[in-house]
């Protein structure tokens, strides 16, 4: 089999390209507890002449996307040098006017364009890739890398992903990408984010608990994140506590959503988890996020794909999540939401973890066995999620 092509990214010193100071990735914590151990997928072992190789393969990818639901990606296609990790410094010169003229508004259903405070985030979405206007003017000289850097991603690393994702449910190769993938932007129906947060305030951290973003799983196909040296991300294991995603050079960190495990019938789980504040030594560094969040078609019914060979013999699994809660959905005789309408509900009442109004009990959060958990009711779905 030929070697699928790696990315080839647009010059970054043509002229009219302003400099951007390098990212120097920030030193790792020398904290060792509580950190997760997640499995490693050598994407470029689906290119393997070899058929045994290729089996194995698919054998880890199932193990580890219902075991973990979280996973390494290494060789990708895409080199540190080449993810240009640096671009988001350039909104160290968006305008006042950006900021203001851009400033997102989740009661629409969609993160599209730019946060702060605490550093920012900027969420690329349809209208951002299709319309200039919508993007900050400092931005606009490096269009052609980031489309051709979100566009890879999508278009060739997602694609893949959601191959081997198509074979573990022994259905054909393009079947995920084809049928369930949004597709029509650099992104589809998703988005894809550039942040970088700066350190938070005590005060802030005192009002948070330590949050920067409540326990959850991602509503869409497959999450796509550059794993980065400062550890925020946590995740829930089955010995229900936290654990931090340790640092893998040069990685991607995959993580299932929701859509996946609901087509799946609950064989790939989308485990929850949180953002919360890093390791002690690294409270004063700043933190670079890339993140690409891919989704569904809006008019998904959100269903179990039961052609798959592997749902007909083994049926559905509903020990966890939001599959479970679909199902008691269905089984009462109602239609589940679709996709658009799933993730739109829930982006329109998000709370910030600051909201010391929602995040208490009595509100939205609950006591279950002694362990807090918000509990939320969107469009007759309970979604109930550790803290
Ligand atoms: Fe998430």
């Amino acid at each position: 089999m030929t070697a699928t092509p790696a990315f080839n990214p647009p010059a970054a010193d043509l002229p009219g390209k302003p400099y951007v100071r390098p990212w120097v990735p920030p030193p790792v914590t020398n904290e060792k507890h509580n950190f997760a151990d997640l499995h490693a997928i050598d994407l470029s072992l689906m290119d393997s002449s070899d058929p045994n190789v290729v089996a194995r393969l698919v054998d880890t990818v199932k193990q580890a996307i219902r075991d973990d639901g979280f996973l390494f990606l290494e060789n990708y296609g895409i080199s540190l040098e080449q993810a240009r990790l640096s671009l988001p410094y350039m909104y160290d010169n968006i305008s006042e006017e950006d900021k203001e003229r851009l400033l997102f508004h989740p009661d629409t259903g969609r993160w599209a364009g730019y946060k702060h405070p605490f550093g920012f985030k900027f969420n690329w979405y349809t209208r951002e890739w299709n319309n200039l206007q919508y993007v900050p003017t400092c931005l606009h000289p490096f269009m052609d890398e980031i489309t051709a850097f979100a566009d890879y991603l999508t278009g060739s690393v997602n694609r893949r992903l959601l191959c081997l994702f198509s074979r573990v449910l022994e259905l054909p190769d393009d079947y995920l990408w084809k049928h369930v993938q949004s597709h029509g932007s650099p992104s589809g129906e998703g988005y894809f984010r550039h942040a970088l947060f700066r350190p938070v305030k005590q005060e802030t951290v005192k009002q948070s608990q330590g949050l920067r973003m409540h326990g959850h799983t991602d509503f869409g196909t497959t999450t796509l994140l550059f794993s980065v040296p400062v550890s925020c991300l946590q995740i829930w294991g089955d010995d229900e506590t936290w654990h931090y995603v340790p640092y893998k050079p040069g990685a991607l960190v995959i993580n299932i959503g929701e859509t996946l495990e609901i087509v799946s019938g609950g064989h790939f789980k989308a485990t929850r988890h949180r953002v919360y504040k890093p390791p002690a030594d690294q409270a004063e560094l700043e933190r670079l996020s890339l993140v690409l969040f891919n989704s569904s078609l809006g008019d998904l019914q959100m269903t179990p794909a039961i052609e798959s060979p592997l749902i007909q013999r083994e049926g559905c699994v509903e020990y966890q999540g939001v599959y479970k809660e679909f199902k008691k959905v269905m089984d009462s005789g109602l239609s589940p939401p679709t996709n658009k309408e799933w993730r739109e509900i829930q982006i329109a009442n998000a709370t910030d973890p600051t909201d010391t109004v929602r995040n208490r009990i009595g509100a939205d959060q609950v006591l279950i066995g002694g362990k807090l958990m918000n509990q939320r009711d969107f469009m007759g779905v309970k979604v109930v999620l550790p803290v």
